[in-house]
C-alpha cells in the first residue's frame, strides 16, 4: 500500500465530484487529486488537476489511471460503476474505491434489486415486474391503489413516475415501454406500491462485511419552495435531519444495511464502497425505496466537510476490508448546502451564462462545490443544471442555514434558480 504523497483519480465532475476531491487534497497523504473531467470548481482547487477523459469513458479512465500510475481511484457516479470501472481497473491492478459491476446492479436494475431485497426479506414495497405492455396495464387494472412507475434501468435519476392517478401511471407505463422515452433504462418497468413518510438517505460505509453509517443528511429533491414542483437531483441538503435520529440509524444498519452486505457475501459479491440507502419512514416501520452504489449528490457536499477522520484511510479500510478497527470521527456540527440551478432546470438545458460572486461567497465562510459549471476564457460559466452547491457549517443548524443562504446571495448568475427554505423549514422546529 502506498504511503504517504498518493496521486488519487476522482472519477466525474459533478458537486459530489468536487467536494471528494476538495476532501482528498487536504489529505496529508496526499499529493495530488487528478479530477476527470472535473469543472471549474476542480480546476481552481489546490493539488488537483482536471483531466479530460468523461466519466463514461471507461478505457480512457483505465489507461489515464495505468499511464499516471495513480495510487487509487475514487468513483462518483452510479453509470461507470455500473459498468464495471472498478472490475476493469483491478484487472490493471489499480486500486479502486466502489463496488464491483455485479455488486452495483443493486442499483444498475431496480427489477433486481427489488427482487434482491424480497427474496432477502429486507423491508421495501411490493411491485411486479414487466417487459410487455397489456400486461402491465392489465396488472394495473387489478391493482386497487395507484402505483409508482419505474423504468428499471439507470434514467439519470429521472426514471421514477410517481403518478396520481391510474390514468396517470397507464401513460408513464406506455412511455417507458412503448415510445423508450428512458431508452433501453426502460425495456423493463415496476409497477411499485406507493409507500408514505418522510423520506431519508441513509449512507454508509461498507468494506464487504463491515460498515460505518455516516451522518444522515436530508436531501430536498422537488424543485420548489415548500416541497412541490418537479423532482430533481436534489435542491439542498442538511444535517441533522430530525427524523434521522441515532435509533433510525441504528436500526437501518441492523434491518437493511448488514441483511444487505451478508446477502451480499453470500452471492459471491461483497459490497465495498458507499452504499446508500433511499429510506421511506412509513408506520410499518424504514422501508427501502432504491439502493444506490456511489455517494449522494448533494449529500456529499454536506456530510464530507463533517468528516474530521482522513477519508484516504476510510477509503483504504473499505477496500482493505479493516472497517471495524478503523476509527471515523465526525465534527459534531450541522451542515448545510443550497444547490444553485441553471434556468430550465429540470426540464430543459441552457446555454452557459457567467457567474459572479463566488469569492464573496467564499470570503464569507461558505465552501462553493461547482458541479455543472466551466471556464470560458478563464471565467466560471454554467455548463449543466445543477450549477453550484453552496455548503456552510456551524454549531446550530439555523445558523449553518442562514450562513449558506447568505453564500447564495452573493453569487449571481442570469436565470438562476435557489430554493430559500433549504434547512430552514427544519430549523424552526428545533431547539
Ligand atoms: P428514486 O429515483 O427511486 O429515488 O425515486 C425518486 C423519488 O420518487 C423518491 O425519492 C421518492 O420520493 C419517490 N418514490 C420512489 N419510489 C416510491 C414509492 N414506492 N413510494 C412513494 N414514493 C416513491
Ligand atoms: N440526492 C439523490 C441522489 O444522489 O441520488
Amino acid at each position: 500500500m502506498a504511503t504517504t504523497g498518493q496521486r488519487i483519480l476522482v472519477v466525474g465532475g459533478g458537486g459530489r465530484e468536487h467536494a471528494l476531491a476538495w476532501t482528498l487534497a487536504r489529505s496529508p497523504r496526499v499529493a495530488e487529486v487528478l479530477v476527470a473531467p472535473g469543472n471549474a470548481g476542480t480546476a481552481a482547487e489546490p493539488r488537483c488537476r482536471n483531466v479530460d477523459v468523461r466519466a463514461a469513458d471507461l478505457d480512457g479512465l483505465v489507461a489515464l489511471a495505468v499511464a499516471e500510475s495513480v495510487d487509487l481511484v475514487v468513483v462518483g457516479p452510479e453509470d461507470p460503476l455500473v459498468e464495471g470501472l472498478v472490475d476493469r481497473l483491478a484487472e490493471s491492478d489499480v486500486r479502486a474505491f466502489g463496488p464491483s459491476a455485479a455488486a452495483a446492479r443493486l442499483e444498475g436494475s431496480k427489477a433486481h434489486c427489488k427482487e434482491f431485497l424480497l427474496r432477502h426479506g429486507i423491508p421495501t414495497g411490493a411491485a411486479a415486474t414487466f417487459t410487455d405492455v397489456d400486461a402491465a396495464l392489465a396488472h394495473l387494472r387489478s391493482l386497487s391503489a395507484v402505483p409508482v412507475v419505474k423504468a428499471s434501468g439507470l434514467a439519470a435519476g429521472k426514471g421514477v413516475i410517481v403518478a396520481e392517478t391510474a390514468d396517470e401511471a397507464a401513460t408513464a407505463i406506455r412511455e417507458i415501454l412503448v415510445d423508450r422515452r428512458f431508452g433501453d433504462a426502460g425495456a423493463e418497468v415496476l409497477l411499485e406500491e406507493r409507500l408514505f413518510g418522510p423520506e431519508v438517505s441513509i449512507l454508509a460505509f461498507c468494506d464487504g462485511t463491515d460498515f460505518h453509517v455516516m451522518p444522515a443528511a436530508q436531501d430536498h429533491k422537488r424543485l420548489g419552495e415548500g416541497d412541490v414542483g418537479p423532482n430533481t437531483g436534489g435542491m439542498g441538503a442538511f444535517h441533522p435531519s430530525p427524523i434521522a435520529d441515532e435509533a433510525l440509524l441504528e436500526r437501518v444498519g441492523k434491518e437493511v444495511i448488514a441483511p444487505t452486505l451478508q446477502a451480499l457475501r453470500d452471492e459471491g459479491r461483497p459490497y465495498r464502497g458507499v452504499l446508500y440507502a433511499g429510506m421511506m419512514l412509513t408506520t410499518e416501520g424504514p422501508k427501502v425505496i432504491e439502493f444506490n452504489c456511489r455517494f449522494g449528490d448533494p449529500e456529499t457536499q454536506v456530510v464530507l466537510p463533517l468528516l474530521e477522520t482522513d477519508l484516504v484511510d476510510v477509503v483504504d479500510a473499505c477496500i482493505d476490508g479493516t472497517l471495524a478497527a478503523t476509527e471515523i470521527r465526525w465534527r459534531d456540527q450541522a451542515a448545510v448546502t443550497v444547490v444553485m440551478a441553471s434556468a430550465g432546470y429540470p426540464v430543459q438545458s441552457s446555454e452557459p451564462v457567467a457567474i459572479s460572486g463566488l469569492e464573496a461567497a467564499a470570503s464569507g465562510g461558505c465552501t462553493v462545490f461547482h458541479a455543472g459549471t466551466t471556464l470560458i476564457d478563464g471565467v466560471p460559466h454554467t455548463a449543466g443544471g445543477r450549477v453550484l452547491a453552496v455548503t456552510a457549517l456551524a454549531d446550530r443548524l439555523g445558523d449553518a442555514a442562514d450562513a449558506a443562504h447568505a453564500g447564495v446571495a452573493r453569487i449571481e448568475f442570469d436565470g438562476a434558480q435557489h430554493r430559500t427554505d433549504i434547512a430552514r423549514a427544519t430549523a424552526e422546529v428545533r431547539p
